[in-house]
């Protein structure tokens, strides 16, 4: 549905929420509170429709098939490299490759880029709050190619400790890989200040470095512009914006990415193989998509982004934000909850209550209907950070109600009250 001018999301949730058939259900006979987006979006009817239709009436291989069905089946995803551009911003298609989701793009880097630009005696950055699908890649990669990996510390409020950048980057500094938005703490980073920042230090020493953003967590909080934030590299899932899982973007910078060789091999991703001659590889994307993609998945990320425009990306996070304000205000009603993180959080709240463990508070509450993420989050050095085992977080989402942020604190209070 697409919005009136001047309405909200808010104007029209019901309605909104219609779109979402899972969510109209009683979970341990309560109604379904889902606040673990920021670990997998639901998906709108509109994305499972697409997805469906496209299997049920036009499904066929693409790239290899000059009948119909298949030429526009290559035209179909092709439109959808298109939209993921558009919905980036990137210069062109070709800047995007489809991947997996952000775990497999950030390895695609580390095996392409990696081999291919960071030496033995090198380093690259990484910061304290990485989500382990942007910390276990460089360590394996380490394992072989004998590199330092120097990392950006957080403070106690989670936010970047940024003071001590120029001794972090040097002219051996080959890459900095930093998340849009911690998926645990919801710490926005100032992506293009630090972009601009790093790259100078580098300069200035006589390095050229490359950024590489994890954007899990900001695609679907944040309007991107690769191209105002000067990235190297963007990588997201569809499973966290509303899309299908099994589906993710790897976008690059056309220049860059044209001098990276593939990481994977196979039919689709060459020019020519001859067993005496030798191999060709495509040029990009295609030269980083081997074997036969994810079609299906790709049409229905299709229409996510669909989704998401006819809503409006504006409308969808004024609401987010208004509903994690009063998130905010809520929770700090309940005795003894310990938040995590800045004030201003994007997407997540994560937070302890009392010395309950967090996987006893996820299971009471799921008593109640309510889903929430209980756990390490894959980010260790995080839980470290703040020496807790582990947290509980809750997400908003372009379907999140006040009467679920209420149904979460009624919980909370429930628990403290039984157990203390
Ligand atoms: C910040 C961040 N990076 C990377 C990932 C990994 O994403 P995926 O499992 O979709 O590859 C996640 C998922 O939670 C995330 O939140």
């Amino acid at each position: 549905m697409s919005l009136p001018v001047k309405q909200t999301l808010a104007d029209h949730m019901a309605q909104i929420r219609q779109d979402f058939p899972v969510l109209a259900q009683e979970i341990n006979g309560h109604p379904l509170v889902y606040l673990d987006s920021a670990a997998s979006a639901q998906k709108p009817r509109q994305v499972v429709e697409q997805e469906s239709q496209f299997t049920l009436h036009h499904y066929a291989a693409v790239h290899r098939g000059i009948h119909t069905l298949s030429a526009e089946a290559t035209a179909r995803m092709e439109r959808v490299r298109q939209q993921a551009a558009d919905f980036i911003h990137a210069a062109s298609a070709e800047e995007i490759v489809f991947v997996k989701g952000t775990t497999e793009a950030i390895n695609l880097i580390a095996n392409s880029f990696g081999r291919k630009f960071i030496q033995p005696g090198d380093n690259i950055v990484i910061t304290g709050m990485e989500h382990h699908a942007n910390i276990v890649p460089w360590f394996m990669l380490a394992e072989t190619l004998n590199f330092e990996i120097r990392v950006i510390p957080v403070n106690t409020e989670g936010e970047l400790v940024l003071t001590d950048l120029a001794t972090l980057i040097d002219s051996r500094t080959r890459l900095l890989s930093f998340t849009h938005i911690s998926n645990v703490l919801g710490t926005l980073n100032p992506v293009q200040s630090l972009i601009q920042q790093a790259r100078e230090i580098s300069q200035q020493c006589g390095g050229n470095l490359a950024v590489l953003v994890d954007g899990a967590q900001g695609i679907t909080h944040q309007i991107v512009d690769v191209q105002t934030l000067d990235c190297d590299f963007y990588v997201f899932s569809g499973h966290k914006l509303y899309g299908p899982t099994g589906i993710g973007i790897l976008y690059g910078k056309k220049a860059l990415l044209e001098q990276l060789p593939p990481w994977e091999g196979g039919g689709a991703m060459i020019a020519e193989v001859s067993l005496t001659h030798g191999i060709t590889y495509a040029g990009v994307p295609w030269r980083f998509e081997a074997g036969t993609p994810n079609i299906s998945g790709i049409i229905g990320l299709g229409a996510a982004f669909d989704y998401l425009n006819q809503l409006g990306l504006d409308n969808i996070f004024a609401y987010e934000a208004e509903m994690m304000a009063y998130a905010n205000q809520r929770l700090a009603e309940v005795d003894g909850l310990q938040l995590y993180g800045p004030s201003t959080r994007e997407g997540v709240i994560a937070f302890n209550l009392g010395h309950h463990h967090a996987y006893d508070v996820g299971s009471f509450l799921d008593q109640y209907g309510i889903a929430i993420r209980t756990g390490h989050h894959c980010a260790l050095p995080l839980m470290e950070h703040y020496a807790v085992p582990a947290m509980c977080r809750a997400s908003v989402a372009l379907y999140t109600t006040k009467e679920e942020i209420d149904s979460l604190v009624n919980g909370l209070q429930r628990i403290k009250k039984l157990l203390g």
